[in-house]
């Protein structure tokens, strides 16, 4: 800690320590701060093929998120689908310019927009035979995206599992933050734990103690058998069914003490927190998961985490794309809470 006279003294030598190192001035904790609240505009290029699963992007669709209320957009991008199997691994130039695209629509709605690399399953089966390639789609995707502006996050994998185990992770972060860093010296990067970026999980996590532009991530679904029930890519979700949440002190307490845990774990390491995907899927009732959500944002927020929620407009949708309307209950648990 510097020795200051005033805090605007001690401000004024903060920002020119900065500007003269040509460092930013925003910290991580308020780069965490301005993603705010955040929907996932999942299932479209994270399928795939865009379409495939029932989304295509829509330039309104950025305008109606902004409007909603939304400062952020998590868009989750299955990159390894669209790039050569050997090296020098390059992505597919269509592709990519799909994705500028959905970058230039965030960005002129004044969206954050985080993107990531989701659903690269032959990672997941084999990361010694995957590693090398996924370094390189990083060093590609960082290159491209340098000149953006900070309302463009980086996360670096979507939910490791499977033979990327939290140890095996551990060993990829610095290898993936080499390939991002080469072009993005200060861009904030987000990055989960092992086992489906499992909160459980963050006590296993390795972060380069040098890195301070990183933001952590974790998934929040508890209880997994009331959000995913019928979900037909979970085995035995088929035999979850009328399951509730009412929101009763026990259930809430349940919910309460996981996330805690996220937050003490942020406060103990310093890192601030992004809770990058959480909702209830469509075949719960709407009270149930409008409950859930309104409860699950409103400690998000308490626990100064930003968040995006798990969908805009399929399965777990807040937005009915056949209606053209926002599912009122569930938009507004997650826009009324403070
Ligand atoms: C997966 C999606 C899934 C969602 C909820 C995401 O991380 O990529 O396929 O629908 O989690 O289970």
């Amino acid at each position: 800690m510097k020795t200051c006279f005033t805090p605007l003294v001690c401000a004024l030598i903060t920002l020119v320590t900065h500007l003269v190192a040509g460092e930013p001035v925003e910290t991580i904790q308020a780069a965490n701060a301005r993603l705010g609240r955040g929907i996932n505009l999942a299932n479209a290029l994270e399928a795939p093929k865009e379409s495939e699963w029932g989304v295509t992007l829509q330039p309104e669709y950025f305008q109606i998120i902004r409007e909603a209320g939304f400062s952020s957009i998590r868009l989750p991008v299955r990159w390894s689908a669209h790039a050569l199997k050997e090296s020098p691994y390059t992505i597919d130039p269509g592709f990519a310019a799909r994705v500028d695209w959905a970058i230039d629509q965030a960005t002129a709605n004044r969206l954050n927009v985080i993107i990531n690399v989701h659903n690269y399953e032959e990672m997941d089966k084999n990361p010694d035979a995957n590693q090398e390639r996924l370094a390189a789609l990083w060093t590609q995707i960082a290159e491209r995206y340098q000149s953006r502006p900070a309302s463009v996050y980086f996360e670096l994998y979507n939910e490791p599992h499977d033979k990327l185990t939290s140890e095996r992770w551990n060993t990829v972060i610095p290898v993936l933050l080499k390939a991002v860093r080469k072009s993005n010296p200060y861009r904030p990067v987000i990055i989960g734990p092992g086992s489906w970026n499992s909160i459980n999980s963050l006590d296993a996590l390795r972060l380069p103690p040098e890195e301070h532009r990183v933001i952590v991530t974790v998934h929040f679904y508890d209880p997994f058998e009331f959000t995913h029930q019928g979900a037909s890519w979970v085995t035995g979700a088929d035999q979850w069914k009328d399951r509730h949440w009412t929101g009763s002190d026990a259930e809430k307490t349940t919910l309460r003490n996981s996330l805690e845990k996220a937050a003490r774990w942020g406060r103990e390491q310093s890192r601030p927190i992004f809770l990058g995907e959480f909702g209830a899927y469509s075949n719960g009732d709407m009270e149930s998961r409008a409950l859930w959500t309104r409860f699950v944002a409103g400690e998000a927020n308490r626990l100064d985490f930003s968040w995006a929620y798990w969908e805009f407009c399929s399965g777990f949708g807040a937005y009915d794309p056949q209606a053209k309307a926002w599912r009122e209950p569930l938009k507004d648990a997650l826009l009324e809470t403070r």
